[in-house]
């Protein structure tokens, strides 16, 4: 169960909270009760109508596994991001929730643009929690910025065909900043690799973006943004940049004394 596929040492180590001496992004046991119950209630043919009360207990489970793995393996900033912190939260969002929590469609891919600092980043791990931990609870995701995904896909990196091929295959993907990366043959060709390969497979695709559509279209290619026109919701956010240049106060300065010349 990779969550992440650069996921910093700190993160690889992290210990399951429900059992410790396994690290949280390879816990067996959360895996086999994440992903072995669900595979073996289908393989036996059992339906939540079989026994309701078994299949409310099995899912309450299942979902708090997969809250224990995303807190612990998503960067702390947005860990415990959430809808409940929009005022209004966009329709686009709400439906890709409500679309994976149905099961059985395909589920539309998102694509949140904006200027720096409008919640992006934040909204897209929002949204990335509630599926997750949802009605139909993820233990396998891959959440990462543009630029970390392409550096796993270099040809000098630890193992490029294993990171496309997670990227490729994974059940969720959360994409940040797509198209800061300088447009070249090759990200052009692995953007293309990745998200052409999602899209025949009915994978949906989150991603962030700072650029307007034809400049997104000079980073990461023609035939890449035809495909997001047939799939792919856009959501835009307005609004000031929430990241605010430091107060005294707010760094709990405020009582400092500021005569000149004080010890
Ligand atoms: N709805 C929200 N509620 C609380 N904090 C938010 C919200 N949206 C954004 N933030 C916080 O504001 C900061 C900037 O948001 P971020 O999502 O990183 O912006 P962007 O990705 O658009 O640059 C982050 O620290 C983020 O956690
Ligand atoms: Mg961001
Ligand atoms: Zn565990």
């Amino acid at each position: 169960m990779t969550a992440n596929i650069a996921l910093p040492a700190r993160r690889e180590q992290a210990r399951c909270p429900e059992h410790p001496d396994q690290p949280i992004a390879h816990c067996g046991p959360c895996r086999s009760e994440l992903i072995g119950r669900t595979n073996l209630d289908r393989e036996h043919g059992m339906t939540d109508a079989a026994d309701p009360d078994a299949a409310h207990n099995n899912l309450t489970r299942r979902r708090q596994i997969a809250r224990n793995r995303w807190e612990a393996l998503v960067d702390d900033e947005f860990a415990t991001a959430s809808l409940a912190d929009f005022a209004d939260v966009p329709r686009e969002a709400l439906a890709v929730v409500a679309v994976w929590n149905r099961g059985g469609d395909v589920v539309p891919w998102l694509r949140i643009s904006g200027l720096t600092g409008t919640g992006k980043t934040h909204l897209m791990y929002a949204i990335g929690r509630a599926v997750v931990t949802g009605q139909r609870p993820v233990g396998e995701w891959i959440a990462t910025t543009a630029p970390a995904m392409y550096a796993a896909m270099r040809p000098s990196a630890e193992n490029p065909a294993l990171a496309r091929y997670r990227l490729q295959t994974t059940p969720l993907l959360l994409l940040d900043d797509v198209g800061v990366n300088k447009h070249t043959e090759w990200i052009e060709e692995v953007t293309h690799d990745v998200l052409d390969e999602r899209y025949r497979r009915h994978l949906p695709v989150l991603m962030t973006t700072n650029l307007e559509t034809a400049d997104l279209k000079a980073a990461i290619g023609d035939r890449m943004t035809s495909r997001l026109r047939q799939r792919c919701l856009s959501i835009v956010l307005e609004g000031p940049d929430r990241r605010r240049p430091p107060t005294l106060e707010g760094l709990g300065l405020a009582a400092l004394d500021l005569t000149v010349g004080a010890a």
